[in-house]
């Protein structure tokens, strides 16, 4: 099997990559599938994707039998101030890609968010429900989305949320520097959602991408917390001396708007290639035990 890894450098892409050439997730061993898999990876240095006459040819000589991609423009202030890019990044970028997989027969597995939603619920999204972004990030992701489905038949889309790993920038890391430097974290605790470790996440879209389940996927770990749930339980583990203060949205002015109710109800993954998610508690406990900060 080849595949191509779109985003490579970031934290899904190099857990993806990671598991492949292990054969193994902290959920277990990934299907036999892809024992000897060739991966190539690619990211914003070496193929800008929202470049056309570069993607195209590119998977088209490829001759993958799946792309996964995982790049995107992740920085939810920055596509409000630069909606050009994130378009590009966000919506073009998996326009082409599924152009491609389209001509060339490759499944194509594309992330997408829970920002797709107005986050306004009051129970957890499933994929019928009608999205509804309300803003520039939530949008352009949205039409990426909208891309993929009309330009290629073999696709699966995987909304996943609050995500972090072992690698890049997250909000695990960014909290656990915050407390070790403050002593004190102020949390908001009026947004609700799922937490995700990228390990479930990668196992999970591993396992789909060996089906022909397509369709669209809430992939998130299964329980529903605040931001402020969310770090308490870092700290608890990691840096238990620091103090957790709760506040909400109006304490914490951001640019952008957040999500008050953003999380995902996993219909599709029970019904299809099975929901092995695990709690978010123990997902995170398993990610911090390797996080050496
Ligand atoms: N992070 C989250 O909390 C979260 C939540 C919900 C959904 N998701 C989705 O999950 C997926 C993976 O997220 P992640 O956190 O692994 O992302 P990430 O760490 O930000 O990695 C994305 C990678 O894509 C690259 N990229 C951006 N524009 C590109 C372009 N035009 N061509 C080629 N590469 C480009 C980025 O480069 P630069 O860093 O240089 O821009 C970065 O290396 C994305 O689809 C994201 O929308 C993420």
């Amino acid at each position: 099997m080849k595949i191509l890894i779109t985003g490579c450098r970031g934290q899904l892409g190099t857990e993806l990559a990671k598991q492949i050439s292990m054969m193994d997730s902290p959920l277990g061993k990934i299907p036999a599938e892809y024992a000897g898999a060739k991966v190539v990876g690619v990211d914003i240095d070496t193929l800008d994707l929202s470049d056309r006459k570069k993607t195209v040819p590119f998977i088209l000589d490829g001759g993958f039998d799946l792309v996964i991609n995982c790049a995107a423009m992740t920085n939810v202030d920055g596509c409000e101030t630069d909606y050009d890019t994130a378009f590009k990044a966000n919506a073009l970028a998996p326009m082409y890609i599924a152009e491609a997989c389209e001509a060339s027969g490759a499944k194509l597995i594309h992330v997408s968010t829970d920002y797709v939603f107005a986050g306004d619920g009051t129970r957890p999204y499933t994929e019928g429900d009608v999205p509804s972004p309300k803003t520039a990030y939530g949008s352009s992701k949205l039409a990426g989305e909208q891309y993929v489905a009309q330009q290629c038949r073999r696709y699966f889309i995987a909304r996943t949320a609050w995500l972090y790993s072992l690698y890049g920038k997250n909000f695990v890391k960014t909290i656990i520097g915050a407390a070790r430097k403050n002593g004190t974290v102020r949390v908001v605790n009026d947004q609700i959602g799922n937490p995700t470790n990228a390990a479930d996440l990668a196992y999970h879209l591993l396992k789909m991408g060996v089906t022909e389940e397509y369709g669209i996927y809430h992939v998130t770990n299964n329980g529903i917390c605040s931001w402020y749930d969310f770090a308490k339980e870092i700290l608890r583990i990691k840096v238990p001396e620091a103090e957790c203060l709760p506040c909400t949205s109006d304490e914490y002015p951001s640019r952008t708007p957040r999500p008050k109710y953003s999380a995902l109800d996993h219909v599709m993954l029970r019904a299809t290639c099975g929901d092995e998610m695990r709690d978010w508690k123990e997902a995170l406990q398993d990610n911090l035990k390797d996080l050496d900060v």
